[in-house]
C-alpha cells in the first residue's frame, strides 16, 4: 500500500501497543515516522529498526509529554530534522487507576497535563509544521467516555475532553486543509490493559469474546489501520468524528446478551 508515500509521521507513545502498531502500519504505507517514547528506549528503537529495514526514515526522540519544555523540545526536534509535518497521532497515554472519590489532585493534574493541557500545546507546535501541506491529526479516546469501567474515571473525563477538543479543532483547522478525528478504541490487548486488568486479566478477556459480536479482544494493528485510513487521502472529507474500533463490543447490553446471546 502506497498511502503515505511521501508524509512524515509523528506517533507518541509508539514505542509498544497501539502507538507502536501505527508507527509500522504508517511505514507500511510509505511513511517516515518519528517513534516518540518517554522511558522504554529499545523498544523504541526496535520499532525504528523494524521502519527502517522497509527502507523508510525512523527518528526516535524520547520526551516526558507531562512537561510542556519536553513537549516544545519534541517537536523542536522534528521541524529542525524535518521542516515540516502531515500526520500527528496523540496516542500517548497514563492514568491513575482509582475510583473517583479516591483521586487526589496530583492524578487528576498529571494525567490532564498529558491528555488535555499538552495535547493543546502539541497541536499548536504541529500545526505551523503542517502549514501548506493540510495535515492529519488523530486522537485516541476510549469506550470509558461513554460507559463507566470500574477506576476509569480519571483517564476518562480526560478523554472525553479530547474528544470534544477533536471536534473543536476540526471546526478551527478545516480552512488549513487540516482534518482532526478521534479514534476510540474498546478493549485492546496491550500492556497497559494488563496493567488495568491485573489477576482478572484472562476472565476479562473471556467475558470480552462472548460479549463482543466480532467474537476476540482487538489487536492493536485493528487500531492501527484505523489511523491509516484516516491519515490518508481516503478519509479527505472526514473531520470532527470519533470513530468507534471494539468489534461491536458497546452495541450490545449484558442481560439480554447473557440470556439470548445477542
Ligand atoms: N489498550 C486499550 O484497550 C485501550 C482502550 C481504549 C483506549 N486506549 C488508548 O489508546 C492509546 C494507546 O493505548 P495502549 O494500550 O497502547 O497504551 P500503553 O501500552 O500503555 O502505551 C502507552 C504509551 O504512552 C507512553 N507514555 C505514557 N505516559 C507518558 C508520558 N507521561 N510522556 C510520554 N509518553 C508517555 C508510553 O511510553 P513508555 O513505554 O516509553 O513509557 C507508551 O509508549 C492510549 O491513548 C489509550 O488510552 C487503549
Amino acid at each position: 500500500m502506497s498511502l503515505l508515500v511521501h508524509k512524515k509521521a509523528l506517533v507518541t507513545g509508539s514505542s509498544r501497543g497501539i502507538g507502536r502498531a501505527a508507527a509500522i502500519a504508517f511505514a507500511k504505507s510509505g511513511a517516515d515516522v518519528a517513534i516518540h517514547y518517554r522511558r522504554q528506549r529499545e523498544q523504541a528503537e526496535s520499532a525504528a529498526e523494524e521502519i527502517r529495514a522497509m527502507g523508510r526514515e525512523a527518528l526516535v526522540i524520547q520526551a516526558e509529554l507531562e512537561d510542556p519544555a519536553e513537549v516544545n523540545r519534541l517537536f523542536d526536534e522534528i521541524g529542525e530534522t524535518w521542516g515540516g509535518l502531515d500526520i500527528f497521532m496523540a496516542n500517548a497515554a497514563a492514568s491513575a487507576f482509582k475510583p473517583v472519590m479516591e483521586l487526589k489532585p496530583h492524578h487528576m493534574e498529571r494525567t490532564y497535563r498529558l491528555l488535555v493541557d499538552n495535547f493543546v500545546l502539541s497541536v499548536q507546535r504541529a500545526v505551523p509544521l503542517m502549514e501548506g501541506r493540510g495535515g492529519r491529526i488523530i486522537t485516541l479516546s476510549g469506550h470509558g467516555t461513554h460507559f463507566t469501567l470500574p477506576r476509569y474515571g480519571n483517564i476518562a473525563s480526560a478523554k472525553a475532553a479530547l474528544e470534544s477538543l477533536t471536534r473543536y479543532l476540526a471546526a478551527e483547522l478545516g480552512s488549513k486543509h487540516i482534518t482532526v478525528n478521534a479514534i476510540a478504541p474498546g478493549v485492546i490487548g496491550t500492556e497497559s490493559e494488563q496493567f488495568y486488568m491485573g489477576d482478572n486479566l484472562e476472565a476479562f478477556d473471556a467475558a470480552c469474546r462472548s460479549a463482543t459480536p466480532l467474537g476476540r479482544v482487538g489487536e492493536p494493528e485493528d487500531v492501527a489501520d484505523v489511523a491509516v485510513f484516516l491519515a490518508s487521502g481516503l478519509a479527505r472529507f472526514v473531520t470532527g468524528q470519533t470513530l468507534v474500533v471494539d468489534g461491536g463490543l458497546t452495541l450490545t447490553s449484558g442481560p439480554f446478551q447473557q440470556i439470548f446471546g445477542i
